[in-house]
């Protein structure tokens, strides 16, 4: 080698300790730009939230993810394999590479932030140890086991309004509009007959109750007044 080359590999060599490759993004910059996307996406293999599980996904043709059932025909039927170019352009805006697909995101502007959050879609799981295993995307929680006053044993209907009964004894009105009825079939739902109350918004007068599968609600519900 001549000096040159070495005096060339050294300034390289102390240049990529402070940027990560030329041209490319910085995947730990990228775990935190995936912040935008986490609330919709688990990079957890199979994990499918709002969006499909994104473990994977660079390599991959759109709309082929195992196991996630709500594809738009837009996405289905488009001939896109993503990789950084077409992740480049999806982000910017998803309208305008895949019209009419179901993914609400505005898309993100900055060419960099998009950059970094490709190098960390190319390999989340090196990232997430440099963040401190912070893998960004919320996990449903379980509903199996809950305590008793997260479980509910009965559900009453009268006017404009829902008496809950709950494991603990304690009947709880709520008004018609602050209740929601969900399913959560997966493993992580609550037991078959044994739906769980989850309680939100300002002192707890909103709730939502998760049901094993939709044909309990009609069960529980008995509309009668006292
Ligand atoms: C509000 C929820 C939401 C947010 C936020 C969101 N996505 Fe999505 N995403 C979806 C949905 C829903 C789909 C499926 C769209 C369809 O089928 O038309 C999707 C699809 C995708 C796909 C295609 C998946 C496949 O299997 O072909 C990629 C890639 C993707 N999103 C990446 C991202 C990234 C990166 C971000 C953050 C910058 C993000 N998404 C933010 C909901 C979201």
């Amino acid at each position: 080698m001549t000096l040159e080359k070495i005096h060339y590999a050294a300034l390289m060599a102390a240049l990529s300790a402070v940027t990560p490759a030329f041209g490319a993004g910085d995947a730990a910059r990228g775990a935190k730009v995936f912040g935008a996307c986490a609330a919709c996406h688990s990079l957890r293999a199979g994990e499918h939230l709002t969006g499909p599980s994104l473990a994977g996904m660079v390599g991959r043709r759109a709309g082929t993810t195992d196991g996630f059932v709500r594809y738009s025909e837009a996405l289905r039927k488009a001939d896109v394999t993503w990789d950084e170019k077409s992740l480049d352009v999806w982000i910017a805006n998803p309208q305008k590479l895949i019209p009419d697909n179901l993914m609400t995101f505005r898309g993100i502007r900055d060419a960099g932030q998009r950059a970094d959050l490709i190098a960390f879609l190319k390999n989340p799981g090196a990232s997430a140890e440099a963040s401190g295993g912070m893998m960004g995307a919320p996990r449903l929680e379980s509903l199996r086991g809950l305590e008793p006053q997260a479980r509910v044993t009965a559900i009453r209907y009268c006017q404009d309004s829902y008496f809950v009964t709950l494991a603990s004894g304690r009947t709880i009105p709520f008004w018609e509009f602050n209740l929601r009825f969900k399913t959560n079939g997966t493993a992580d739902g609550p037991a078959p007959s044994k739906p769980a109350i989850l309680r939100a918004g300002m002192g707890g007068d909103r709730a939502s109750i998760v049901f094993a599968s939709p044909e309990e609600i009609n069960q529980f519900i008995k509309r009668r007044c006292e």
